[in-house]
Parts: C-alpha cells; structure tokens; sequence
C-alpha cells in the first residue's frame, strides 16, 4: 500500500510554505543570518512540537518563522518542499503563504513573494510540478491589515489567483472578513478559508455565503450539520482535509475517529493534504498512509480521493480531465 500510494497521481491543495520548515532548515537558517533560536538541537526543536490545540501550534509555527529573512530563504524553504512533493508523486501544488507572518518583522512583501515564486517557476521546469500560489490572511488581525496586504499583492495578481484565510479561528469568523473578500474577486482572485477546523458549522456557513468561497479548508465540522453536509454534496463544494494536523491538534482524539471517510462516502469532494508537514509529523503520501491504515481506506477511495484533488483545484479543465485521465 505504502507505494501505491506514494505512485498515486495527486495535487496538494492545503500546505502552508511556512509549516515546510524541517528543524534542520531551521538550524541552518539561523545560522547564515545570525539568529540565536531557543533550542540547541534538532531533537529539542521536535519536542516542542507539543500542541494541544490550534493556538499553541501557531505560537510555535509563527516563532520559527523567524529565521526566514532573505530572498534565498524562501527560494530555500519552496524548494525543498517541492522536491519532497515530487518524490511523492505530488503534480501540482497549490501553496499558502501568509505575508503577514513575515511583513509583521520587516521583511518586504516582495522578498516574500520573489523567493517562493522564483521557485515555484523552478519547481515547473525542473521537476515538471505546476503550482498556484494563495495568498492568506491571518484571520486573528484587522480587516484593515488584510486590506493593506491585499493592496502589496495587486502588481502580482496575474501570479496569484487566490486568497485565503488561516490562522485562529475562534473568535474571528469570516464575517470580519466579507468587505476585504469581496474587493479581492473585484480584482479577479478566487476564495477559499479555513473553517470548521476548530470553529463551528456556521463559520462555513459564512464562508459559502459572504466569502464566496470555491473551496473549504478542513471542514471537518461540518459533520455537525447535516443541511450543511447536503449542501456541501448538492454544490460539490471541497473539502481540503489535513489527517495529521487533525490529529496532532486535537480535533479528533485518534486518527481511527476521524471522519474522511465518512465525508467521502456521503459523496463529498473530499481531499487529502498535509497543511504544515514539518510540524505534523508527515508529508501528502503519510497523510494517505495514516488516513487508509486507521480508517481502512480502499484503493478505490484511495482513488476517489486524489482524483478529487485534481477536481477541486483551480487548474483549467483541460488540464484537469487530463489529470483525472491517469487515476481512470
Ligand atoms: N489552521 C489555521 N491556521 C493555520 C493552519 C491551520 O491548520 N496552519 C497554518 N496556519
Ligand atoms: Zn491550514
């Protein structure tokens, strides 16, 4: 099963470029701009990855983010994840990056954007993986900061055909968000959010109805709701679901309770990602293995789902049908 699913033809639609950060990076990133980092080895870094809920998994994810400062940082940092992608059959990629992270300390949108793209068009001609960049929004600051960010993205729109929204979702529904989203389709990006990880069914209510979104990411509470589920069906609205980060943050006890494949099964678009691996335990191919060996996963599911993948991505048609054609 393992290589099965490995050789599976997938799309990753779910990946925070900052959550690829391997503490190994990390140690060599603080290195080469003089950082001093609260730990003293690779192991030390690993067990502070201790989360237990969402809130203590940023608090961690938004310090060693620290260490990225240049350009090469972020060329660095996209690089290697796309070369794990490749070797896991990943064929296209769509990645968030969170600006704001990095903007917040000083470091110019531009640097941000120059090395991740840089490596994304690298990504396409040397490993043959196409990409879409997203850029999200921390939902936990103004709508007002989000505007402000959304107006440093402008000159680079035709490269970025999406927003989105991450970051704490308790208390910042995507209400806060609805001026800011809509002025960001008058410029022509898609939408997607993060809702119904930690927060309830009617932040993906909201989501649909104010954001407009063309995707959901996580979702997994929509299980709370069965009009919502119906809804979901009926629209064929994705699910971008992350097994591990599910687990590793709380929001089911085991990976054996966790609800993919009833999801799946109630005929939802759902897909399988790894939202921030190098904190979670796993790239796309663990997240596979972990989901198909606690839930028993077939190989026709196993199917069904990376051909969702493809389904649920802004690729064009064309490219999708071809995409599909292979897992046929
Ligand atoms: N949820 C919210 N914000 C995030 C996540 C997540 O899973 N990963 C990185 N930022
Ligand atoms: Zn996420």
């Amino acid at each position: 099963m393992e290589k099965f699913i490995r050789d599976l033809p997938k799309a990753e639609l779910h990946l925070h470029i900052e959550g690829t950060l391997e503490p190994e990076m990390m140690f060599e990133l603080a290195q080469r701009n003089n950082i001093d980092l609260p730990y003293k080895s690779v192991s030390e870094v690993r067990d502070a990855y201790n989360f237990t809920d969402l809130q203590s998994f940023l608090d961690i994810y938004y310090q060693g983010s620290e260490v990225l400062q240049k350009e090469q940082d972020f060329y660095d940092l996209t690089w290697a994840y796309l070369e794990k992608a490749a070797s896991q059959n990943v064929r296209h990629t769509e990645i968030f990056f969170d600006p704001q992270c990095h903007t917040s300390r000083g470091i110019a949108f531009e640097t941000v954007y120059q090395g991740i793209y840089q490596a994304l068009q690298d990504g396409q001609t040397k490993l043959g993986i196409s990409s879409n960049l997203i850029l999200s929004f921390l939902r936990d600051l103004s709508a007002e900061e989000a505007f402000a960010t959304l107006e440093q993205a402008l000159p680079y729109k035709d490269t970025i055909p999406a927003v989105g929204l991450d970051s704490a979702e308790q208390g910042n529904p995507p209400s806060k968000f609805k001026e800011v989203f809509d002025r960001a389709q008058a410029e022509g990006f898609l939408t997607v959010a993060h809702a119904g990880e930690e927060g309830p069914p009617e932040y993906i209510w909201e989501a649909i109805n104010l954001l407009k979104v063309s995707r959901i990411d996580h979702g997994v509470r929509s299980m709370e709701d069965p009009e919502l589920l119906d809804y979901l069906v009926d629209k064929q609205i994705p699910l971008t679901v992350c097994p591990l980060s599910n687990v590793e943050l709380k929001v089911f006890d085991s990976m054996a309770k966790h609800n993919l494949k009833k999801l799946l099964n109630l005929g939802i678009c759902a897909t399988v990602n790894s939202d921030d691996p190098s904190y979670f335990g796993g790239y796309i191919a663990e997240n596979y293995q972990a989901a198909q060996s606690a839930l028993d996963l077939t190989k026709q599911e196993l199917y069904q789902l990376a051909k969702n993948s493809f389904q649920a991505s802004f690729l064009s048609p064309e490219s999708k049908h071809k995409l599909i054609a292979e897992l046929d």
